[in-house]
C-alpha cells in the first residue's frame, strides 16, 4: 500500500514540475511516507528526520506523509520543529497546497474519504506489477494493530473506478493486477440500484482484460474468505495459486485475545476449500510473536499450526505494543529476550520450509513474469506463481520476454535458477 501511495505522489510532484532525486542534498522538497504498524518503523522515521533536516538545501520543504504522520500529528512538528507538512495517509492529495504556500504549515491527519484516489493524476506508464487499491482502513479492530487507528474504518472504491484504475494500467504497460486493501477480501461495494459488487466480481472482470495475464491479491482475513471468493481460484486460471492469509498464532486463546475470534478448525477448513478449489495452491502467513500472556505452550501451538499447514513465504514478527490499542495495556507483556527465542525459533522453522518448497520445484516449469535485471546487470529475474525470485541466465537480455515458460533447474532458501522452455 505504501508503495502504491508512493507511485502516486511520485507522479503528482511530476505534474507540478517535479523530478525525482537520490540527492538528499539537491532536492526541492523530500516526503518520508512512513509505516506506523511496529515501533521499529516509526523510530526510523523520526532518526531519518534528524538526519534529512542537516543534509538538505535550507529552504527545502520536507515531511512526512502516512500513518506515522497520522499517529504523531501535530507532536511531529513539535519534535522536528521546522517540518513543513505532516499528512495522514488520506490526506497526501493536499501536498499541491504547500507547494503553493512554502511558508506555511500544513497538518491534516483526518480520516474519512478516499479522494485521494480519485483527484490524483494517473501514472503515464503503469509497471508490469500495478497495484489496484480496491479498499482502505479495517473494521477488525485487532487488539495489536495500530491500521484501524491510522487508517481508519473499511472503506471500499467503487466497482467503476477499481476497474477504471485496472483497465488503465493494462492499456499503459501492466501485466499483472494486484488488488490491494488491509482487509482485500472484506470488499464491498453497493451501487445506487443495490447491486453488491465483491473482489470476485472484480477478479472475474479483470480476467477478462487480454492484457492481463496474472492476478493477485493481498491481504485477506480468513474469515472473509467466501465461498464466491474461493470458487475463484477453479475458474479462473490467471488467478495466481497463492494467497497471503494471516493466521498470527497457532494458539486459540492468544487469537481471542487478539480479538481474531476465528476458531482453528474453520481456518483448516477455508484451507481444505482453497486446496479443492486450485490443489496447486500454497498458503504465506504473517506470523506475531510474544503477544502478551503467550506462553511457552502458545507458542509451540503456533509451530505446530505452522508445521501442519507448511506456509510458504511468511512474515513473522515480535509483538510490539502500539498506541491506541488494547494489546499495549495487557498485562504480561513478554520479556524481549523470549521474543526474540521464539522469533529465531519460528523463523529458523519457515525458512526450512520454503527451502523444502523451493527444492521441490526443481524439474518443474512455470509462467514467470520478468521483474528485470538482477544487480549485476548479467542476469534476468522472474517470479513465479508463488512469487518466488527466478534468476535466468541469457546472451541477451534486452530482448526478454516479459512472460516466459520457465523450467526451475536449481533452488535454495532465497530463490531459484531455472532456464527458459519452449
Ligand atoms: N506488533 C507486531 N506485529 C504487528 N503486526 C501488526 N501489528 C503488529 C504489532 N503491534 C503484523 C501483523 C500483520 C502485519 C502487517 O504486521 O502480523 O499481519
Ligand atoms: Fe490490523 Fe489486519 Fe487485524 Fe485489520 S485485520 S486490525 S489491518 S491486523
Amino acid at each position: 500500500m505504501n508503495v502504491y501511495d508512493g507511485w502516486r505522489i511520485a507522479t503528482m510532484l511530476k505534474h507540478h514540475g517535479f523530478s525525482q532525486t537520490d540527492d538528499v542534498a539537491d532536492a526541492d522538497i523530500i516526503i518520508l511516507n512512513t509505516c506506523a504498524v511496529r515501533a521499529k518503523a516509526t523510530d526510523k522515521v523520526f532518526s531519518a528526520l534528524g538526519r534529512i533536516r542537516r543534509a538538505k538545501k535550507p529552504d527545502a520543504l520536507f515531511g512526512i506523509v502516512g500513518c506515522v504522520a497520522r499517529e504523531a500529528g501535530a507532536d511531529a512538528f513539535r519534535r522536528i520543529p521546522d517540518l513543513n507538512f505532516v499528512l495522514g495517509p488520506q490526506s497526501y492529495h493536499k501536498l499541491p497546497q504547500i507547494l503553493s504556500n512554502p511558508d506555511s504549515r500544513l497538518l491534516d491527519i483526518n480520516l474519512g474519504g478516499l479522494e485521494k484516489f480519485d483527484e490524483l493524476p494517473q501514472m503515464e506508464t503503469s509497471p508490469r506489477v500495478a497495484y489496484i487499491p480496491i479498499q482502505e482502513g479495517c473494521n477488525h479492530v485487532c487488539t495489536y494493530c495500530i491500521v484501524p487507528y491510522t487508517r481508519g474504518p473499511e472503506l471500499s472504491r467503487s466497482f467503476e473506478s477499481c476497474m477504471a484504475d485496472t483497465l488503465h494500467a493494462a492499456k499503459t504497460g501492466a501485466i499483472e493486477i494486484c488488488f490491494l486493501g488491509q482487509n482485500v477480501n472484506g470488499y464491498k461495494y453497493t451501487d445506487e440500484s443495490g447491486r453488491i459488487y465483491r473482489l470476485s466480481d472484480l477478479i472475474r472482470e479483470t480476467a477478462k482484460i487480454p492484457e492481463i495475464m496474472r492476478i493477485r491479491f493481498t491481504s485477506s482475513y480468513p474469515t472473509e474468505m467466501t465461498d464466491d471468493l474461493i470458487k475463484m481460484f477453479a475458474t479462473e486460471p490467471k488467478l495466481l495459486p497463492f494467497l497471503n492469509m494471516p493466521i498470527q498464532s497457532g494458539s486459540q486463546s492468544v487469537l481471542t485475545r487478539m480479538n481474531r475470534p476465528y476458531s482453528l478448525e474453520l481456518y483448516l477448513d477455508i484451507i481444505r476449500k482453497l486446496k479443492l478449489a486450485r490443489p496447486d495452491i500454497q498458503i504465506s502467513s504473517d506470523f506475531i510473536v510474544g503477544f502478551p500472556g503467550e506462553t511457552d505452550s502458545d507458542f509451540e501451538q503456533t509451530m505446530a499450526i505452522a508445521s501442519q499447514i507448511k506456509y510458504i513465504n511468511s512474515y513473522s514478527f515480535k509483538y510490539s505494543p502500539r498506541p491506541h490499542t488494547a494489546a499495549a495495556l495487557m498485562k504480561d507483556q513478554i520479556p524481549e529476550n523470549i521474543k526474540a527465542e521464539r522469533l529465531a525459533k519460528l523463523d529458523s522453522y519457515l525458512n526450512e520450509v520454503q527451502r523444502d518448497f523451493n527444492e521441490s520445484c526443481i524439474d518443474k516449469t512455470f509462467d514467470c513474469l520478468l521483474e528485470g535485471p538482477d544487480k549485476t546487470g548479467r542476469h534476468l529475474v522472474y517470479r513465479t506463481p508463488y512469487m518466488q525470485q527466478c534468476i535466468v541466465t541469457t546472451d541477451d537480455i534486452t530482448t526478454a520476454p516479459a512472460l516466459a515458460r520457465i523450467t526451475i533447474t536449481a533452488a535454495n532458501k532465497a530463490s531459484l535458477r531455472g532456464k527458459f522452455t519452449a
